[in-house]
Order: C-alpha cells, then sequence, then structure tokens
C-alpha cells in the first residue's frame, strides 16, 4: 500500500519523482480553464474522501478540484458529522471508508489517528496536516523553491517562530533534499529535544540561532507560520505574541536576507504578527505560488499512490 504520511517515511527518488511529475502537470495545463480534465483523466472512476477535522481553505479546494482534473470524485466529508473516534474506533471507519472509496485523504488533530486510518485502511491514505506534521504543504513549497531558484540542494532555509507542524516537516525535508535548516525563535518554543537529537543522528544540516539578524543572514528562503496553530490552546494566544515578537519577518528583517531570497507562508497568515504585510505582498513573496502548487503537487501525490 502506498500512503502518503510523513517526508521522513518516503525515499529521495519517490519525493523527486513526485515534484517532477507535479511540475509537468501544471506545465501541460498551463492557461486551461481550471475544469479541464487533464489528458487520460487518470482518475477516472475513483472515488476520492477527503475528510476534515479541523478547518481548510487550501487543502480542501486544492485536493478536490485536483481530484475533478483527474477525472475522479472528490467526496468531502466533515469529521464532525461523521462517527470518526466518537463512537466508532478509527479502525472500524478505516475499513468501511476503503470498502466506498479508492483514496483517503486525512486531516486530523493527533498522528496517532492518521497511523490508525493508514493501518487499517486497505486504499492509501494521505495526511492533509496533523499537529505534528503537514507534508503536502512542505512539497507545495519545494517544488515553488525549485521552480524559481533550481535545485534546493544545499540552499540555507530559515524558519522563524514557532516548531510547529510545518517545521517539522520542513525539517524531515532537510534529511531527503539536503539542505540547510536554521530555527529562529525562542527556547519555549524550541522543537522537542528528541526530533534535536533524531536530526543530528541523521546528519541533518540543522542549527539554532535565536538571534534573527544572524540567522536570515544569506538565507535563500525564509519561512514562518501562525504563532498559535488550529490545535493550540487559544488562550496562549497573548503569551505567544510577547514570545515570538522578536521573531516576526517584516521589511526590516527581510531585507537582511540575500537579496533573491525567496519568502514562504502557508497561509493562512495573521498578517502583522507573524510576518508584515509588506513581506508578504514583497517583491520576495511567493505565498500564492505556494498554495498554488498544492493543487500541482497533490495531484502528482494521489497518482503516486495508486501507482503500482
Ligand atoms: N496551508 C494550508 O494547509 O491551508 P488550509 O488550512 O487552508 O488548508
Ligand atoms: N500551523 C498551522 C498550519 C495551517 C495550515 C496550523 O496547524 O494551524
Amino acid at each position: 500500500m502506498k500512503h502518503f504520511l510523513n517526508i521522513n517515511e518516503m525515499s529521495t527518488e519517490d519525493l523527486t519523482g513526485i515534484l517532477k511529475h507535479a511540475q509537468k502537470m501544471k506545465t501541460d495545463r498551463l492557461d486551461l480553464p481550471k475544469g479541464t480534465y487533464d489528458e487520460g483523466q487518470p482518475l477516472s472512476q475513483h472515488i476520492v474522501a477527503l475528510v476534515f477535522e479541523k478547518p481548510s481553505t487550501r487543502t480542501r479546494t486544492s485536493f478536490d478540484v485536483g481530484v475533478r482534473q483527474l477525472g475522479g470524485q472528490p467526496m468531502l466529508l466533515s469529521g464532525t458529522e461523521m462517527h470518526l473516534g466518537k463512537g466508532e474506533t478509527i479502525s472500524d471507519t478505516a475499513r468501511v471508508l476503503s470498502r466506498y472509496v479508492d483514496l483517503i485523504m486525512l486531516r486530523t488533530f493527533e498522528s496517532q489517528t492518521l497511523y490508525e486510518m493508514a493501518k487499517h485502511s486497505t486504499v492509501p491514505v494521505i495526511n492533509g496536516l496533523t499537529n505534528e506534521s503537514h507534508p503536502c504543504q512542505i512539497m507545495a513549497d519545494i517544488m515553488t523553491f525549485e521552480e524559481k531558484r533550481g535545485s534546493i540542494k544545499g540552499k540555507k532555509v530559515v524558519w522563524f517562530g514557532d516548531s510547529n507542524n510545518v517545521f517539522n516537516s520542513f525539517l524531515q525535508a532537510a534529511e531527503k533534499f539536503n539542505f540547510s535548516l536554521i530555527f529562529s525563535g525562542p527556547k519555549e518554543l524550541d522543537p522537542p529535544k528528541n526530533l534535536i537529537k533524531n536530526a543530528k543522528n541523521l546528519k541533518i544540516d540543522f542549527k539554532i540561532d535565536r538571534d534573527p539578524i544572524s540567522a536570515i543572514k544569506d538565507a535563500d528562503l525564509v519561512a514562518t507560520d501562525t504563532w498559535v496553530s488550529m490545535h493550540d490552546n487559544p488562550e496562549e494566544k497573548q503569551n505567544r505574541h510577547n514570545q515570538l515578537k522578536a521573531f516576526q519577518v517584516n521589511e526590516e528583517l527581510m531585507s537582511k536576507a540575500n537579496h533573491e531570497a525567496l519568502f514562504m507562508h502557508c497561509l493562512p497568515a495573521h498578517r502583522n504578527e507573524e510576518a508584515t504585510s509588506g513581506v508578504l505582498d514583497g517583491k520576495n513573496s511567493v505565498i500564492f505560488d505556494e498554495a498554488e502548487n498544492r493543487l500541482h503537487v497533490q495531484k502528482a501525490i494521489m497518482r503516486w499512490c495508486l501507482s503500482k
């Protein structure tokens, strides 16, 4: 079974194959109306369940549109309207869904739920974000970097803020794609010790630099994300703001990066909190290209999952 659960479980060969395929599918349908089928309708007669336990704009619409372009049929399901984990085990839901659909995309809270679904499903499962990771986002980000700047290998990526799910997937990607990754944030929001140890064991070029100015020097890619994620306690907001305000990506900080550096944010953004509007809409920003590339890369991921 070819599940797409986390970047660290994939081979570099499969990951680069997916990126190449995504780029080709993107180029092949340039300027066509968005509802045009891709040639051969490779998902024809396939039904894809898109299950959301958390809100979503990009993941929801890009998977839905992607399935349609591939000639398949998307089925949007809200976790709150299902028996998912409440009144029915995840393993039973996995076995039932597998009888109806050909592929499952799940956005959930605990990664344990995702792994339970994958373990008991007889069709492939794709991770559409958990509290711990967001691999589809990072695949879109690498695709975006490489289409604008060439190979990400050996480049310097700097992450400002909280060591959240998106950061974790960047860390896993640093090993697979061989780029260096700097985390710049307050000690209280450092990556967990086991992740730092694991990065060391895997010889990932990873460092923590709490001085935003030295962290951003020579950066090729600067990334940040909301200071309070969907799974965080909203009451933490004020505290987080106090801890993170020194790590805001603003025009002054961005001007210290390599002048060709790209700025990324997975969105949704909280303008003038983690990044200023000047940066989000500035000349280095590629935030809407990242969002678009979610569509292309997820189509390639779905096709990889369903390939022999
Ligand atoms: N970046 C991302 O996954 O956005 P959504 O939460 O809107 O899906
Ligand atoms: N870290 C964010 C990403 C949203 C796409 C969250 O989990 O809320």
